[in-house]
């Protein structure tokens, strides 16, 4: 079976079969994204070409040195595949190995999906530049600052020029890929700069930016020696995309002036991916066969990527609170917790994992009893069809992240569920904004909180569940991952006219 890593949690959007937009839905599309054909450019028409600092590929070498293709991670590639398989384009980035971009690669990454309707186009990184560039700007300093997270910032005098460095990098390639009537999209906090270098380059193509992750209260960002130029660089977009009010306030605060028009598109989901009605067979057998080893304990399911951010040590303390504080909950419920393998090359993300690792240990040490196992931990990855028949199983899932852009997680599992699900989310993730009535909203710092919510969660009568699912559900329907990109790209176009 295919990995398959959920959205924000991470991860991949490997090799699977997808739900391909007919022709006939195509042409019910609004007028502005008509612009983009959904298919293959050519040259005297406008294609969608998109960066990122990851490529939906990853390439590694093989214990016999063989180089292997496989998902990469991120909720940003769940998103922008099914956008890019469906209208198509160019897509650039790293495929994640250093000091590998060659012929074999392109053949590597060609061979995983020959069908592939768009066509991939890797930029290469010494080991210098994932150092500096990747592991030190974008995710020593870069990552923590976007989540407010400041007492975790690190820094090197190196890391800045090689974070311009790259971003030159990228523009020069996106310069010589593009036509004059492409859109060019790029993505996220490593190329924050690109908009920059593209006009320093001469191109006057219109030049979209979406920001993934938060941005942080103003006066954060303007305590950074090297604000000023971020500032600048973002301002040489044509549109800047955010996830929710609040990150688009930030900016504008900390930007003092409008520039370039700031807009708020709150990321999605591929929803006909996740609805159960359009799973295999094998989902809903295995959902069935989880059920079975779970009986009537209540299942609640958390699927985070290994990170800071996502506030696991946070989410298990209130799982234990949770059993402290409520003996009804003693030997009822199950938190079943995939943690997916993230940067393990920085130490902070290193240290997470000890953590996580020693509460969950402490957590069944301290309750297990009779065959029941409180805490169910799996680091890893699972198969597509063992995420999905997890979200269809489980009663409550719990979504704490101390701080997310959106967090697709849980918009995941609203559509994928079979139903009577609670959703307990974090007020801090963007997707708080959407999900306000139909979600438990909760402080992902208060522990007490947090086991309280499982327990409101347990409690709740299946009636009030149903009508929070079902609004989510149709609310996700309606503003689906086509939809996120429909407003952006007819935004973008209306930006430029004026
Ligand atoms: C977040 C970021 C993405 C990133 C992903 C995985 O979702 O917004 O840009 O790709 O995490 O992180 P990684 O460092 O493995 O690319």
């Amino acid at each position: 079976m295919s990995e398959h890593h959920p959205s924000d949690a991470n991860p991949s959007s490997r090799l699977r079969p997808r739900a391909v937009y007919s022709s006939a839905r195509w042409a019910q599309r609004r007028s502005p994204t008509d612009l983009l054909p959904p298919k293959r450019g050519t040259a005297d028409r406008a294609r969608l070409v998109v960066a990122s600092n990851r490529l939906p590929v990853t390439i590694t070498r093989g214990p016999e040195g063989q180089l292997e293709a496989g998902p990469a991670a991120g909720g940003l590639i769940t998103a922008l595949e099914p956008v890019m398989r469906e209208r198509g384009g160019v897509w650039l980035g790293w495929p994640g190995a250093v000091g590998e971009c060659g012929l074999e690669v392109g053949r590597a990454m060609q061979a995983s999906d020959p069908a592939r309707p768009y066509s991939l186009k890797p930029i290469d990184l010494s080991a210098e530049d994932r150092d500096l560039y990747y592991l030190g700007f974008a995710n020593d300093v870069l990552w923590p600052l976007l989540h407010g997270l400041v007492d975790r910032c690190g820094g090197g005098s190196t890391y800045l020029d090689r974070y311009r460095v790259v971003n030159r990098r990228f523009a020069r390639a996106i310069a010589e890929v593009s036509n004059e009537r492409d859109f060019i999209w790029v993505h996220d906090y490593h190329l924050l700069l690109v908009g920059r270098e593209l006009r320093k380059l001469g191109l006057r193509n219109r030049v979209g930016f979406f920001l993934h992750t938060p941005f942080p209260a103003p006066d954060l960002m303007r305590d950074m020696p090297w604000s000023p130029e971020i500032l600048e660089g973002l301002a040489a977009f044509d549109l800047l995309g955010f996830q929710s009010p609040r990150d688009q306030e930030n900016y504008q605060a900390a930007r003092g002036e409008e520039v370039a028009p700031a807009r708020v598109f709150p990321i999605s989901i591929d929803f006909d991916e996740f609805h159960p009605s359009v799973t295999q067979p094998s989902v809903p057998i295995e959902a069935d066969r989880i059920r079975s080893i779970v009986g009537p304990r209540t299942l609640i399911l958390g699927v985070d990527r290994l990170d800071y951010t996502k506030g696991l040590p946070e989410k298990l303390r209130g799982f234990r609170s949770a059993l402290r504080e409520h003996p009804e909950l003693r030997g009822r419920v199950v938190l079943e917790q995939l943690v997916i393998p993230s940067r393990s090359e920085l130490a902070s993300y290193r240290a997470v994992k000890d953590e996580v690792e020693n509460l969950v240990a402490d957590i069944n040490r301290e309750w297990a009893r009779d065959g029941w196992l409180p805490v169910r931990y799996h680091y890893g990855h699972w198969s597509r069809c063992e995420l999905l028949a997890r979200y269809q199983a489980a009663d409550v899932a719990l979504v704490t992240p101390l701080m997310d852009g959106m967090n697709l997680v849980a918009k995941e599992y609203c559509v994928a569920n079979r139903g009577g699900g609670v959703l307990i989310l974090s007020e801090t993730a963007g997707a708080a904004h959407e999900l306000s009535h139909s979600a438990i909203l909760v402080d992902p710092t208060d522990e007490r909180a947090i086991g309280d919510s499982v327990l409101r969660a347990v409690r709740m009568p299946y009636t009030e569940r149903f009508k929070r699912m079902s609004g989510a559900r149709e609310l996700l329907r309606a503003r689906d991952v086509h939809h996120w990109v429909d407003g952006f790209l007819r935004e973008g176009l209306d930006a430029l006219r004026g």
